[in-house]
Protein backbone atom coordinates (compact mmCIF):
# COMPACT_ATOMS: atom_id res chain seq x y z
CA UNK A 1 0.00 0.00 0.00
CA UNK A 2 1.42 3.72 -1.01
CA UNK A 3 1.59 6.26 1.29
CA UNK A 4 -0.79 8.57 -0.66
CA UNK A 5 -4.45 8.43 -1.84
CA UNK A 6 -5.64 5.88 -4.47
CA UNK A 7 -7.13 7.60 -7.55
CA UNK A 8 -9.01 7.35 -10.49
CA UNK A 9 -5.86 6.89 -13.18
CA UNK A 10 -4.34 4.44 -10.58
CA UNK A 11 -7.41 1.98 -11.40
CA UNK A 12 -6.79 2.08 -14.84
CA UNK A 13 -3.04 1.39 -14.45
CA UNK A 14 -3.88 -1.63 -12.11
CA UNK A 15 -6.02 -3.04 -15.42
CA UNK A 16 -2.89 -1.92 -17.09
CA UNK A 17 -1.00 -4.48 -14.63
CA UNK A 18 -3.05 -6.77 -14.29
CA UNK A 19 -3.49 -5.83 -10.88
CA UNK A 20 -6.75 -6.68 -9.31
CA UNK A 21 -8.68 -3.83 -7.85
CA UNK A 22 -10.53 -4.54 -4.46
CA UNK A 23 -13.44 -2.65 -3.51
CA UNK A 24 -15.98 -2.78 -0.41
CA UNK A 25 -18.94 -0.56 0.31
CA UNK A 26 -18.68 1.37 3.60
CA UNK A 27 -21.21 3.93 5.25
CA UNK A 28 -19.51 5.23 8.64
CA UNK A 29 -16.24 6.78 9.79
CA UNK A 30 -14.98 3.20 12.15
CA UNK A 31 -15.38 0.74 9.65
CA UNK A 32 -13.94 2.92 6.50
CA UNK A 33 -10.94 3.44 8.57
CA UNK A 34 -10.69 -0.20 9.39
CA UNK A 35 -11.12 -1.14 5.89
CA UNK A 36 -8.61 2.08 4.82
CA UNK A 37 -5.79 0.25 7.12
CA UNK A 38 -6.47 -2.86 5.51
CA UNK A 39 -5.53 -1.60 2.22
CA UNK A 40 -8.84 -1.37 0.26
CA UNK A 41 -8.48 0.56 -2.96
CA UNK A 42 -11.82 1.97 -3.07
CA UNK A 43 -14.65 1.79 -0.50
CA UNK A 44 -17.87 2.88 -2.19
CA UNK A 45 -20.89 4.19 -0.14
CA UNK A 46 -23.62 2.73 -1.82
CA UNK A 47 -27.45 3.21 -1.85
CA UNK A 48 -27.50 -0.12 0.09
CA UNK A 49 -26.98 2.27 2.63
CA UNK A 50 -30.87 2.49 2.40
CA UNK A 51 -31.48 -1.10 3.03
CA UNK A 52 -28.40 -2.74 5.07
CA UNK A 53 -28.07 0.94 7.56
CA UNK A 54 -31.61 2.24 7.17
CA UNK A 55 -33.86 -0.92 7.37
CA UNK A 56 -35.73 -0.04 4.01
CA UNK A 57 -36.86 -2.86 1.55
CA UNK A 58 -35.01 -1.46 -1.59
CA UNK A 59 -32.14 1.00 -2.38
CA UNK A 60 -35.16 3.62 -3.97
CA UNK A 61 -36.04 5.74 -0.83
CA UNK A 62 -32.13 6.39 0.05
CA UNK A 63 -32.14 10.90 -0.16
CA UNK A 64 -29.40 13.11 -1.01
CA UNK A 65 -28.70 14.34 2.21
CA UNK A 66 -28.15 10.92 3.78
CA UNK A 67 -25.88 9.59 1.49
CA UNK A 68 -24.06 13.02 1.86
CA UNK A 69 -24.13 12.78 5.48
CA UNK A 70 -22.62 8.89 5.55
CA UNK A 71 -19.92 10.60 2.97
CA UNK A 72 -18.74 12.76 5.28
CA UNK A 73 -18.31 10.21 7.87
CA UNK A 74 -16.23 7.59 5.46
CA UNK A 75 -14.44 10.26 3.63
CA UNK A 76 -12.84 11.44 7.50
CA UNK A 77 -12.35 7.71 7.96
CA UNK A 78 -10.10 7.13 5.34
CA UNK A 79 -6.64 8.67 3.95
CA UNK A 80 -5.56 5.57 1.82
CA UNK A 81 -9.33 4.49 -0.51
CA UNK A 82 -10.38 5.95 -3.24
CA UNK A 83 -14.31 7.33 -2.16
CA UNK A 84 -17.20 6.99 -4.25
CA UNK A 85 -20.87 7.73 -3.81
CA UNK A 86 -23.70 6.45 -5.29
CA UNK A 87 -25.87 8.30 -6.45
CA UNK A 88 -29.75 8.03 -5.03
CA UNK A 89 -32.37 7.16 -7.39
CA UNK A 90 -34.03 10.07 -9.57
CA UNK A 91 -30.93 12.34 -8.53
CA UNK A 92 -29.13 12.09 -11.75
CA UNK A 93 -31.54 10.75 -14.81
CA UNK A 94 -33.95 13.84 -14.91
CA UNK A 95 -32.14 15.77 -16.73
CA UNK A 96 -28.29 16.50 -17.29
CA UNK A 97 -28.83 20.09 -15.25
CA UNK A 98 -30.28 18.19 -11.98
CA UNK A 99 -27.40 15.38 -12.59
CA UNK A 100 -24.48 18.67 -12.57
CA UNK A 101 -26.55 20.07 -9.56
CA UNK A 102 -26.67 16.97 -7.26
CA UNK A 103 -22.97 15.67 -7.87
CA UNK A 104 -21.55 19.06 -7.38
CA UNK A 105 -23.24 19.34 -4.35
CA UNK A 106 -22.01 15.51 -3.24
CA UNK A 107 -18.42 16.79 -4.48
CA UNK A 108 -18.72 20.23 -2.74
CA UNK A 109 -20.00 18.63 0.98
CA UNK A 110 -18.50 15.79 1.08
CA UNK A 111 -14.49 14.46 0.13
CA UNK A 112 -15.92 11.81 -2.06
CA UNK A 113 -13.27 11.72 -5.22
CA UNK A 114 -16.20 10.43 -7.41
CA UNK A 115 -19.84 9.30 -8.06
CA UNK A 116 -21.47 6.17 -9.33
CA UNK A 117 -24.27 6.25 -11.40
CA UNK A 118 -26.43 3.75 -12.54
CA UNK A 119 -27.39 2.48 -16.00
CA UNK A 120 -26.21 3.37 -20.11
CA UNK A 121 -29.36 4.52 -21.58
CA UNK A 122 -28.78 8.31 -23.85
CA UNK A 123 -29.63 10.36 -20.82
CA UNK A 124 -27.16 8.97 -17.95
CA UNK A 125 -24.22 8.50 -20.97
CA UNK A 126 -25.31 12.65 -21.56
CA UNK A 127 -24.95 13.04 -17.68
CA UNK A 128 -21.26 10.96 -17.76
CA UNK A 129 -20.06 13.85 -20.34
CA UNK A 130 -21.28 16.89 -19.01
CA UNK A 131 -19.83 15.42 -15.20
CA UNK A 132 -16.66 14.21 -16.53
CA UNK A 133 -15.90 17.33 -18.81
CA UNK A 134 -16.67 19.64 -15.58
CA UNK A 135 -14.01 17.65 -13.38
CA UNK A 136 -16.25 14.86 -11.61
CA UNK A 137 -15.01 11.59 -12.12
CA UNK A 138 -17.63 9.03 -12.74
CA UNK A 139 -17.93 5.12 -11.83
CA UNK A 140 -20.97 3.85 -14.47
CA UNK A 141 -22.95 0.55 -13.20
CA UNK A 142 -24.72 -2.10 -15.72
CA UNK A 143 -26.12 -5.73 -15.58
CA UNK A 144 -28.33 -5.70 -12.68
CA UNK A 145 -29.07 -1.79 -11.12
CA UNK A 146 -30.87 -2.08 -8.44
CA UNK A 147 -32.61 1.35 -8.73
CA UNK A 148 -34.80 -0.38 -11.79
CA UNK A 149 -35.52 -3.01 -9.48
CA UNK A 150 -39.31 -2.61 -10.31
CA UNK A 151 -39.01 -2.56 -13.91
CA UNK A 152 -36.54 -5.24 -13.91
CA UNK A 153 -38.95 -7.35 -11.77
CA UNK A 154 -36.11 -8.72 -8.96
CA UNK A 155 -32.95 -9.49 -8.39
CA UNK A 156 -31.65 -11.63 -11.09
CA UNK A 157 -28.93 -11.92 -13.76
CA UNK A 158 -28.74 -9.75 -16.37
CA UNK A 159 -27.35 -10.55 -19.73
CA UNK A 160 -28.35 -13.95 -20.40
CA UNK A 161 -30.49 -13.40 -23.56
CA UNK A 162 -28.49 -12.25 -27.30
CA UNK A 163 -29.87 -8.54 -27.19
CA UNK A 164 -29.87 -8.09 -23.95
CA UNK A 165 -26.00 -8.91 -23.68
CA UNK A 166 -25.11 -6.84 -26.65
CA UNK A 167 -27.05 -4.04 -24.81
CA UNK A 168 -24.70 -4.42 -22.21
CA UNK A 169 -21.49 -4.32 -24.56
CA UNK A 170 -22.70 -1.72 -26.59
CA UNK A 171 -23.50 0.43 -23.17
CA UNK A 172 -20.52 -0.38 -21.33
CA UNK A 173 -18.43 0.89 -25.11
CA UNK A 174 -20.97 4.13 -24.47
CA UNK A 175 -20.03 4.81 -20.42
CA UNK A 176 -15.79 3.91 -21.61
CA UNK A 177 -16.44 7.00 -24.45
CA UNK A 178 -18.41 9.21 -22.59
CA UNK A 179 -15.47 9.35 -19.90
CA UNK A 180 -16.36 6.96 -17.24
CA UNK A 181 -13.54 5.78 -15.40
CA UNK A 182 -14.82 2.25 -14.16
CA UNK A 183 -18.00 0.06 -14.31
CA UNK A 184 -19.35 -2.37 -12.01
CA UNK A 185 -21.05 -5.11 -13.75
CA UNK A 186 -23.48 -6.21 -11.18
CA UNK A 187 -24.94 -10.04 -12.04
CA UNK A 188 -23.94 -10.40 -15.01
CA UNK A 189 -22.76 -14.11 -16.56
CA UNK A 190 -19.31 -14.71 -16.23
CA UNK A 191 -18.07 -15.23 -20.01
CA UNK A 192 -19.79 -11.92 -20.81
CA UNK A 193 -18.22 -10.19 -17.90
CA UNK A 194 -14.72 -10.92 -19.35
CA UNK A 195 -15.34 -10.17 -22.75
CA UNK A 196 -16.74 -6.82 -22.08
CA UNK A 197 -13.49 -6.66 -19.23
CA UNK A 198 -10.82 -7.35 -22.07
CA UNK A 199 -12.75 -5.12 -24.50
CA UNK A 200 -12.66 -1.98 -22.33
CA UNK A 201 -9.62 0.22 -21.48
CA UNK A 202 -11.45 1.21 -18.16
CA UNK A 203 -11.56 -1.04 -15.51
CA UNK A 204 -14.42 -3.13 -14.86
CA UNK A 205 -15.54 -4.04 -11.17
CA UNK A 206 -17.69 -7.45 -10.76
CA UNK A 207 -20.38 -8.26 -8.19
CA UNK A 208 -21.55 -11.57 -9.02
CA UNK A 209 -19.94 -11.21 -12.39
CA UNK A 210 -17.39 -13.90 -12.04
CA UNK A 211 -13.44 -13.60 -11.93
CA UNK A 212 -12.83 -12.23 -15.34
CA UNK A 213 -13.35 -8.84 -14.01
CA UNK A 214 -10.56 -6.75 -13.16
CA UNK A 215 -11.76 -5.83 -9.32
CA UNK A 216 -14.75 -7.33 -7.03
CA UNK A 217 -16.76 -5.51 -4.68
CA UNK A 218 -19.01 -6.62 -1.98
CA UNK A 219 -21.32 -5.13 0.47
CA UNK A 220 -19.46 -5.35 3.91
CA UNK A 221 -22.56 -6.47 6.06
CA UNK A 222 -22.79 -9.64 3.32
CA UNK A 223 -18.82 -10.62 3.54
CA UNK A 224 -19.04 -10.18 7.23
CA UNK A 225 -21.64 -12.22 7.56
CA UNK A 226 -23.55 -9.58 9.54
CA UNK A 227 -26.56 -10.27 7.15
CA UNK A 228 -28.36 -13.68 7.86
CA UNK A 229 -30.75 -13.45 5.72
CA UNK A 230 -28.73 -12.71 2.06
CA UNK A 231 -27.37 -15.75 0.48
CA UNK A 232 -26.93 -14.89 -3.22
CA UNK A 233 -24.42 -17.52 -5.17
CA UNK A 234 -21.46 -14.99 -5.33
CA UNK A 235 -21.16 -14.04 -2.05
CA UNK A 236 -18.32 -15.52 0.02
CA UNK A 237 -18.59 -14.47 3.67
CA UNK A 238 -14.76 -13.80 4.93
CA UNK A 239 -16.20 -13.66 8.53
CA UNK A 240 -19.20 -14.84 10.30
CA UNK A 241 -19.67 -11.53 12.60
CA UNK A 242 -23.81 -11.54 13.63
CA UNK A 243 -22.43 -15.25 15.69
CA UNK A 244 -19.91 -13.13 17.18
CA UNK A 245 -22.19 -10.03 17.77
CA UNK A 246 -24.94 -12.44 19.63
CA UNK A 247 -22.73 -13.87 21.36
CA UNK A 248 -20.77 -10.95 22.87
CA UNK A 249 -24.35 -9.04 23.25
CA UNK A 250 -25.82 -12.51 25.63
CA UNK A 251 -22.69 -12.17 27.41
CA UNK A 252 -22.47 -8.72 27.95
CA UNK A 253 -26.52 -9.45 29.54
CA UNK A 254 -25.41 -12.52 31.23
CA UNK A 255 -22.75 -10.52 33.23
CA UNK A 256 -24.56 -7.29 33.87
CA UNK A 257 -27.77 -9.53 35.37
CA UNK A 258 -25.62 -11.68 37.49
CA UNK A 259 -23.74 -8.54 38.72
CA UNK A 260 -20.28 -9.53 37.09
CA UNK A 261 -19.78 -6.84 34.73
CA UNK A 262 -18.43 -4.14 35.95
CA UNK A 263 -15.44 -5.93 38.13
CA UNK A 264 -13.00 -3.80 40.64
CA UNK A 265 -10.86 -3.52 37.53
CA UNK A 266 -13.41 -1.70 35.26
CA UNK A 267 -14.38 0.99 38.25
CA UNK A 268 -12.75 4.12 39.40
O1 LIG B 1 -25.15 0.11 -3.33
C1 LIG B 1 -24.27 -0.76 -3.37
O2 LIG B 1 -23.84 -1.33 -2.34
C2 LIG B 1 -23.71 -1.11 -4.67
C3 LIG B 1 -22.76 -2.28 -4.75
C4 LIG B 1 -23.48 -3.55 -4.56
C5 LIG B 1 -21.99 -2.28 -6.02
O3 LIG B 1 -24.01 -0.49 -5.63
Amino acid sequence: MSGRRVRVPDLRHKKQAGEKIAMLTAYDATMARLFDRAGIDVILVGDSLASVILGHQHTLTVTLDAMIHHTGAVARGTEHALVVTDMPFLTYQVSVEDAMRNCARVMRETAAQSVKLEGGGPEIIAAVEALTRSGIPVMGQLGFTPQSVNTIGGFRVQGREPDAAQKLRDEAKRLEDAGAYAVVLELVPADLAREVSESLHMPTIGIGAGGGCDGQVLVLMDMLGLNDRFKPKFLKKYARLADEVRSAVREFGTEVREKRYPGTEHSF
